[in-house]
């Protein structure tokens, strides 16, 4: 059932559930609480999680997170589907949930576009759908009952942000030429990160894009894209930027396998490599320096998803927009910090204590 509670309990409400949140830029980010599980004392709530599929390590972690959280004795049964990275399964599967009367779904949609029919269906069947991690593109605000994720195109105006220091400091002033390796057409993944590096693309007449291709987030496809990128433009390639870690350890096997180097010294040859996640794998590449700079993408959504699905339980409203806290990694030591959007970030050093101790 909608629930719905007077405008003037919106900020209150908020901040017994939240205390852990900023607003920057109009946005409310979420930095603490993220661990802390919302047990369900009343009746089990059944819970839909519409998936996205296992391309990639960060999804695993994410898949993980909510099995391990909506669990019986946490007060919840969840059930799920796994769309294989196929969107029309997706929609498929709110349906099902709809007829199965779920109390909640949870949407992790693959695509941006395609959801208005299946989200009008829910809210007319009364169940609120979550959306989290990517997003969805729909005329009507009240679509959905929130969302919460990651701030996509910060992620890749940070990445971006990051090169463009390394370069300064480095005192590389050669022509630089970039091959993207893009995740999944039409995800909000792909369209924040693109968009990053966009913007810097513009800004930097000496940044040539060489090349980009839908790789889907997973190595394999990364690997394939390389291996073309490769043959293509061989050692006029500086820089890869690969929108998720799977991407970049199939770059980084296909850029050693063609007998170049994944590395930091430009003016040697070797090729920068720029990836998204910083899931375990990835962050051990980090401390190689075979991936140069590693964004973080958090998907440990499960407990903050407990808390926004007890608020709605209590008849709190929740803020319509939330993005998760992102660090940044390198093992490079400098730049230390990057500034997007006149927001200063840190770049954290990485080491095999702070890897061990990251649940992902
Ligand atoms: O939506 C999150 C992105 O999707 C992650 O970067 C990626 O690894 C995943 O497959």
């Amino acid at each position: 059932m909608m629930k719905r509670f007077a405008a003037g309990t919106v900020l209150l409400a908020m901040l017994a559930v939240w205390p852990g949140t900023a607003v920057f830029g109009g946005e409310t980010v979420v930095f603490e609480n993220v661990d802390e599980i919302a047990v369900n004392e009343g009746p089990t709530l059944t819970v839909g999680y519409v998936k996205i599929g296992a391309e990639s390590d960060w999804r695993m972690a994410c898949n993980k997170s909510l099995a391990d959280t909506f669990t019986i004795d946490n007060g919840y049964f969840l059930l799920t589907s796994d769309a294989q990275q196929k969107q029309d399964r997706q929609v498929k599967a709110v349906r099902e949930f709809i007829s199965q009367e779920v109390d909640y779904i949870l949407l992790d949609p693959i695509t941006e576009s395609g959801w208005a029919a299946s989200l009008e269906e829910a809210r007319e069947a009364g169940i609120p759908v979550i959306v989290f991690d990517r997003e969805v593109d729909v005329d009507d605000p009240e679509a959905y009952t929130a969302w919460l994720g990651s701030d996509f195109y910060t992620e890749g105006a940070r990445a971006s942000a990051w090169l463009e220091a390394y370069l300064e400091e480095s005192g590389y002033e050669g022509e630089v030429g970039i091959v993207h390796i893009q995740g999944t057409t039409d995800s909000s993944a792909q369209i924040g990160r693109t968009r990053g590096l966009d913007e810097a693309l513009e800004k930097h007449p000496q940044w040539e894009l060489l090349g980009r291709a839908d790789a889907d987030f997973t190595t394999a496809k990364g690997k394939e894209v390389m291996v073309e990128m490769l043959e293509e433009f061989g050692g006029r390639i500086n820089v890869v930027y690969c929108e998720n870690d799977n991407e970049a350890y199939g770059a980084i096997e296909a850029i050693e396998e063609a007998g170049f180097s994944a590395g930091t010294d430009l003016e040697k040859g070797d090729i920068l490599v720029l990836s998204f996640d910083a899931a375990n794998n990835g962050l051990m590449l980090t401390m190689e320096k075979k991936i140069a700079v590693n964004t973080e993408c958090a998907p440990c959504y499960g407990p903050l998803l407990t808390q926004m699905i007890m608020a709605l339980e209590r008849g709190e409203e929740l803020p319509k927009r939330q993005y998760v806290y992102e660090q940044q990694f390198s093992a490079l030591g400098k730049p230390d910090s990057v500034t997007v959007s006149g927001r200063t970030w840190p770049v954290a050093p990485v080491s095999e204590e702070l890897i061990s101790a990251r649940p992902y």
